[in-house]
Order: C-alpha cells, then sequence, then structure tokens
C-alpha cells in the first residue's frame, strides 16, 4: 500500500460517511414532513368541518303554504260580530285583517252634495266657503298654486259651486257618492278582538333535499283534546299552534290598546322559522315563532298612521238606482312569514354533488 493508496481509501470513506449522513438526514427530514403533514391534514380537515361548517350542504330556499283560521265573536255597535264580519280576505292565508273599528255611512247614491271633509290648514278650513268664488280654487283650476294633496281632499268631483251644510255653514259643492262620508268621528274598537284566537296550519318543502312537512307546525304527539284548549305561549306551549291576539300583540311588544285605538291599526308579522339539520331525528325539525310589528316605522310618521281601508256593500232600489253602504275598517293586519333553512352532513365533494343531483334524502340515511 502506497500513501497514496491511503489516503485515497480515506477520502473514499470520507466521503462515504458524508453521503450515508446526508441520506440518513435526508431521509429523517423527509419522515419528519411526512409525518407533519399527516398530522396536519386530519387537524385542518377537522376545523375546516367542525369550525367552517364546510361539510354541510344547506337549502335555504323554502316552499311553504299558510292556512289560517281566526274564531271568536264581538260586540260592535250592539251587534254581534262574527269572523264573516271582521275578517278579511275570508280566505284563511299567510295574511289576513282582522277588523278592530268600523266607520259606517249608509245609502250613499251617485247624486250632488256639500263637501264634510276638510283641511285645517294653519287654521284656514278649506271647503267652507261664502260665495262660490271661493269654491273655484277647489276645483281643477290652474291658477291653484299652493299645493294641496287633492285626491286626499276631496270626498268626489269638486263643481266649483258653494252650497248649505248647515244653517251656519256653507262649504264647496262634490258631485259623487252622496252623503259624503264623516271619517273623522272618534269610534272606540271592539276590546274583544284582543280575546280572539288565530289557528295556523304551515306545511313546508324543501325542494333541494325533496324534504316535505305537512301540517307539522304542530307535533305528531298532539292530540285533538290538546289543540282544542291550549293557547300559544313562549314557555309552556311552544308548539301549540293556536294564537290569542292579544298575546301575540303583547310578544310583538305592542300594547292592545294602543294599537287599536290610538294608532288606528298596524300591521303584525308572525314568522315561523324552520332550521332543520337532516343528520338529527325527523322530530327534531320543528318550528320557532317569533313576533314583530312590521309597520314600525309608521308609527312615528304623522302624515298617515295605523292601517286603515275601504269597502262598499252594493244594493239596488226597487226602480233600479244603485245605492251602496260605505264602510271605513280600522284594522290590525297579520303577516305570516315563514322562513327556514336545512342542512345535510356530506364528507365527499362527490357524495355532496350526488346529494344535490338525485335530491334524496333517502340516501343519507340508508
Ligand atoms: C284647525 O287648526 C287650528 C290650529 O292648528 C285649531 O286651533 C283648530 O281648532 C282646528 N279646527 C278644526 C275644526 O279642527
Ligand atoms: C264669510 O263671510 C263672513 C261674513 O261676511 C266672514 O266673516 C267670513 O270670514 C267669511 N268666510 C270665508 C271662508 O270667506
Ligand atoms: C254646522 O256644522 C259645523 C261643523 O260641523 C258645526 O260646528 C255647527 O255647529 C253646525 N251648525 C248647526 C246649526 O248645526
Ligand atoms: C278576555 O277573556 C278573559 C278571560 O276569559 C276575560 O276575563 C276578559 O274580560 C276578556 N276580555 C275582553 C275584552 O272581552
Ligand atoms: C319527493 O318525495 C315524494 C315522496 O316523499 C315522491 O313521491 C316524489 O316523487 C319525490 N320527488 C322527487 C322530485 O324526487
Ligand atoms: C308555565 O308552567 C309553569 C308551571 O305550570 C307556570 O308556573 C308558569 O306560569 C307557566 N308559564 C306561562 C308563561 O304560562
Ligand atoms: C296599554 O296602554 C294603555 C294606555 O296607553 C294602558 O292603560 C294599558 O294598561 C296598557 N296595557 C298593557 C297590557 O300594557
Ligand atoms: C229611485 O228612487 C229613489 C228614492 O225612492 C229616488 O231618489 C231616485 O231618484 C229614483 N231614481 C230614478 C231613476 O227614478
Ligand atoms: C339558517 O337559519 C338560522 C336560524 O333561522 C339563521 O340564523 C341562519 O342565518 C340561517 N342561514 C342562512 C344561510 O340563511
Amino acid at each position: 500500500m502506497t500513501a497514496a493508496d491511503t489516503s485515497m481509501s480515506f477520502l473514499l470513506s470520507c466521503v462515504c460517511v458524508c453521503v450515508c449522513v446526508c441520506v440518513c438526514v435526508c431521509v429523517c427530514v423527509c419522515v419528519c414532513v411526512c409525518m407533519c403533514v399527516c398530522a396536519c391534514i386530519p387537524v385542518c380537515l377537522r376545523w375546516v368541518f367542525l369550525h367552517e361548517k364546510a361539510y354541510q350542504i344547506r337549502d335555504t330556499a323554502i316552499e311553504s303554504s299558510v292556512m289560517t283560521k281566526v274564531k271568536g265573536f264581538g260586540i260592535y255597535n250592539n251587534r254581534v260580530m262574527d269572523v264573516a264580519d271582521y275578517v278579511t280576505p275570508p280566505q284563511g292565508g299567510s295574511m289576513f285583517c282582522i277588523i278592530t273599528k268600523l266607520i259606517t255611512t249608509e245609502n250613499q247614491v251617485q247624486s250632488y252634495c256639500p263637501e264634510v271633509r276638510y283641511i285645517n290648514t294653519s287654521s284656514n278650513l278649506l271647503f267652507i266657503c261664502n260665495t262660490s268664488m271661493s269654491c273655484n280654487t277647489f276645483s281643477f283650476s290652474p291658477l291653484f298654486s299652493f299645493p294641496l294633496p287633492r285626491p286626499f281632499s276631496s270626498s268626489g268631483v269638486p263643481t266649483g259651486r258653494c252650497v248649505r251644510f248647515n244653517d251656519t255653514m256653507k262649504t264647496c259643492e262634490i258631485r259623487g257618492w252622496c252623503p259624503a262620508e264623516i271619517d273623522y268621528l272618534k269610534t272606540e274598537p271592539m276590546m274583544e278582538v284582543e280575546n280572539f284566537t288565530i289557528f295556523i296550519k304551515n306545511s313546508i318543502r324543501f325542494p333541494l333535499f325533496n324534504y316535505t312537512k305537512y301540517d307539522r307546525n304542530f307535533l305528531p304527539t298532539i292530540t285533538q283534546n290538546y289543540i282544542r284548549t291550549c293557547n300559544f305561549d313562549m314557555v309552556n306551549h311552544t308548539y301549540c299552534p293556536i294564537f290569542r291576539v292579544g298575546d301575540v300583540i303583547r310578544y310583538a311588544q305592542q300594547n292592545f290598546t294602543t294599537l287599536a285605538h290610538k294608532v288606528h291599526g298596524g300591521v303584525i308579522g308572525i314568522k315561523i322559522g324552520w332550521m332543520c339539520d337532516l343528520d338529527k331525528a325527523d322530530d327534531q325539525c320543528n318550528p320557532s315563532y317569533s313576533f314583530t310589528r312590521l309597520d314600525a316605522a309608521s308609527e312615528k310618521n304623522a302624515v298617515s298612521p295605523g292601517y286603515n281601508f275601504r269597502f262598499a256593500k252594493y244594493y239596488k232600489m226597487d226602480n233600479g238606482t244603485d245605492y251602496r253602504t260605505l264602510v271605513k275598517a280600522f284594522a290590525i293586519r297579520f303577516d305570516v312569514l315563514v322562513n327556514g333553512n336545512v342542512t345535510v352532513l356530506c364528507c365527499l365533494a362527490k357524495a355532496c354533488y350526488q346529494a344535490q343531483k338525485s335530491a334524496s334524502r333517502k340516501w343519507q340515511f340508508e
């Protein structure tokens, strides 16, 4: 062996060791990285699944049908009022009105008569006149310069004549349904409305999953007997489908007296929320109710407070002339609003796709 050979073999073994160490380190690093990644993925997925709820597919498009029925008797103007008298429209849909006050003008015929409504602008009583000259301003004159809400100001078409209203007063004449309605009379609301009950039946369907619940805002455990006697409340009877009007108004943070009398009506929303997780048992997909005043903004609006509308009943005299009874009704309107969403657990994108495609709820369970 020469010295050169010795140094050569030493060099070789050095390189060998170096390579070995390098390979070892590499393998180690690789294994470490792999282990890290392996450990990380489930954690990541877990995080995504649990915190971001990315594993759930959700359907918020709800199809719903609502049927309502109001019950109770009230006494108004010495007459007993039943459902046909105070509920409108009568079909029992998701929107209905319960009339609390009425102003009735009977035996109106097409004719000419003195105006009875007036607008009190800065204490000038419009429509009160001395001569026909002062009525010209109310007919459709282009000279008429200051803004007057004409459609609201008059009970009919002004003729421009000044006629006798009573012994001390003359008003401008109108042509229309006479005698004209006096709608500023003070009337008391029908207090019994507070005790009326509203029965609500609600069927829903989530089209994405073809998931349907018929009339199931009351649970299968609820018996006929229970429905006959129960009244919804937020604590003991959260699934009773019968609501006392007074309670609904109270849950909407309103006061019946104020709503029916002081502000002359309003709009109350009865919201039914369905939040269903189809991975849980079917009987856990139940409605929750909440109540709100929908026209709360109009509360502070001085222009047209409350909720009212007019309708007329038409009759014929023996000689063929039409006459009518005009009713101005003040009402509390109820809007039943249904919303909800349904979620289903989904492990793979493909599965999600399938679930959406076949819209099969069964697949999730079978
Ligand atoms: C008209 O308005 C004035 C002040 O705004 C009031 O003093 C007067 O009583 C009102 N007249 C009628 C008939 O309402
Ligand atoms: C009508 O005439 C009387 C007396 O002539 C007068 O006092 C009153 O202000 C007049 N009213 C109107 C609306 O012009
Ligand atoms: C005429 O009607 C006005 C307004 O309604 C009323 O203030 C007045 O007392 C009435 N006059 C008579 C004589 O009835
Ligand atoms: C509502 O019903 C209760 C109990 O049945 C009764 O005490 C109350 O007088 C009724 N209210 C009205 C306005 O009829
Ligand atoms: C939805 O489900 C009902 C029965 O639950 C079934 O009769 C109907 O065919 C299904 N519709 C679709 C589009 O799958
Ligand atoms: C619910 O029931 C309990 C016990 O029967 C009763 O004390 C409570 O007043 C009830 N709550 C309501 C809101 O009716
Ligand atoms: C409603 O308001 C009236 C007067 O504004 C008050 O007398 C009555 O006690 C109130 N009712 C409720 C249930 O708060
Ligand atoms: C019909 O009869 C009423 C009252 O009896 C009368 O006011 C009206 O003018 C009559 N109409 C016709 C077209 O004769
Ligand atoms: C699903 O319903 C719940 C409760 O009603 C609601 O908080 C949530 O915002 C809804 N999600 C969607 C996407 O509408």
